[in-house]
């Protein structure tokens, strides 16, 4: 039988967010689907909004296999919509009344929501005692702090694209004998600068998950230099505290539980102390160049993979669910389970904390 899907990517770009939708473009198709891209998330779909739903019919020029390459999302995303509208005065069930009359609007049978944690969390909030819409959720974020699966969409392309980049910071860095401290993102889990750091040989990582010592940071350092490797390369993740472990400085958006928080200046705060200790040092900060870059192989078969199964779960009418991978193997997870307990951070076990340990890397924890 013949359906309308709608697709949407809500929350922070990604790399691999345009490979889930042409995956899933091609299935629908397949099997005889019409698959409707919604623009802007939740905003394009709710239908209070002036020229709403905001929706393209997606068709064989659009989801071409340029799509596997390009970063950010071709029909664009949005973080801050709920919290506006909050702020507008809308209570949740105004805005879920909003989404459901767009999706009435579009005629929809169903809808691949492709969003990070805290999208999984609106969504639960906003299909809660709702029969009508049938979502299937695809996870996403750079940062990588969905539990439940090993990877999300875009977080092997952001640490590639970290890597390259601190691979040019270590050549000033040996030519000027310096320490360069390497902030990069991750929100409050230290994926980011624990994957790249490993895997760009960093001296030193520090993740929010881990306290660290100033005083060991500045020991390792010294020895770099005493042993004549004349240089250092911090990485640091951007929501690592400052040394008193008040948070550095941060930026807050948006109404209470949908704010909207940026994290700034860990990687200043810290070459600040280490050039006090005596030593050359820079900072760089990454930033949003985290988010864009050639998808990498790895995102480009995850959002594939999980673009196809997404239509495949509609095509047997199954709904509600998230779809994930772990242990080598696809998995499929009820969406009201994951948000028990969305948020993954790094455990003290994990094997590549104990490869960096065991590299002699300073990863903190004192
Ligand atoms: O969640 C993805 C992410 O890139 C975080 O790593 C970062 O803290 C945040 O989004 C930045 O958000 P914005 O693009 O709104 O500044």
């Amino acid at each position: 039988m013949s359906k309308r899907v709608g697709i949407l990517t809500t929350g922070g770009d990604c790399s691999g967010l345009n490979s889930v939708i042409r995956s899933a473009y091609l299935r629908a198709t397949a099997l005889g689907y019409t698959l409707v891209g919604i623009r802007r998330g939740f905003r394009g779909l709710a239908s209070n909004d002036v020229s709403h739903p905001d929706y393209i019919e997606l068709n064989e020029t659009i989801c071409d296999e340029d799509m596997l390459i390009k970063s950010g999302s071709i029909l664009l995303s949005d973080t801050k919509w709920m919290s506006s509208e909050i702020q507008k005065g809308r209570t949740v069930d105004d805005v879920k009344h909003s989404i459901i009359d767009g999706y009435r609007q579009l005629s929809l049978d169903s809808l691949i929501c492709v969003g990070g944690d805290g999208s999984l969390k609106l969504l639960n909030e906003l299909t809660a005692d709702c029969d009508e819409l049938n979502v299937v959720f695809v996870p996403k974020t750079i940062d990588n702090d969905v539990n439940y699966t090993d990877y999300a969409v875009g977080f092997r392309t952001s640490v590639e694209v970290a890597v390259e980049a601190i691979e040019n910071i270590r050549s000033t860095a040996k030519s000027h004998e310096r320490t360069m401290v390497v902030e990069v993102m991750g929100r409050d889990a230290g994926f980011i600068a624990l994957y790249a750091g490993l895997a760009s040989g960093a001296d030193i990582i520090l993740v929010p998950e881990f306290k660290y010592d100033i005083a060991k940071i500045n020991d390792k350092i010294r020895g770099n230099f005493q042993n004549g490797k004349n240089y250092c390369i911090i990485v640091v993740a951007e929501s690592v505290e400052a040394e008193d472990f008040k948070h550095s400085e941060r930026e807050v958006d948006g109404v209470v539980k949908y704010t909207h928080i940026s994290y700034k200046g860990i990687g200043h705060y810290l070459s600040q102390k280490i050039k006090k200790a005596g030593f050359e040092c820079r900072s760089v900060t990454l930033g949003h160049i985290q988010r864009g870059g050639e998808t990498c192989v790895s995102d480009r078969l995850i959002g594939t993979l999980f673009g196809v199964e997404a239509i495949n779960l509609i095509s047997n009418g199954i709904f509600g669910k998230m779809l994930a991978f772990f242990d080598n193997k696809l998995r499929i997870i009820d969406i009201r389970e994951v948000v028990k307990n969305v948020n993954a951070t790094l455990k003290m076990d994990d094997k590549y904390i104990n490869v960096a340990r065991d590299l002699g890397v300073y990863i903190g924890e004192f």
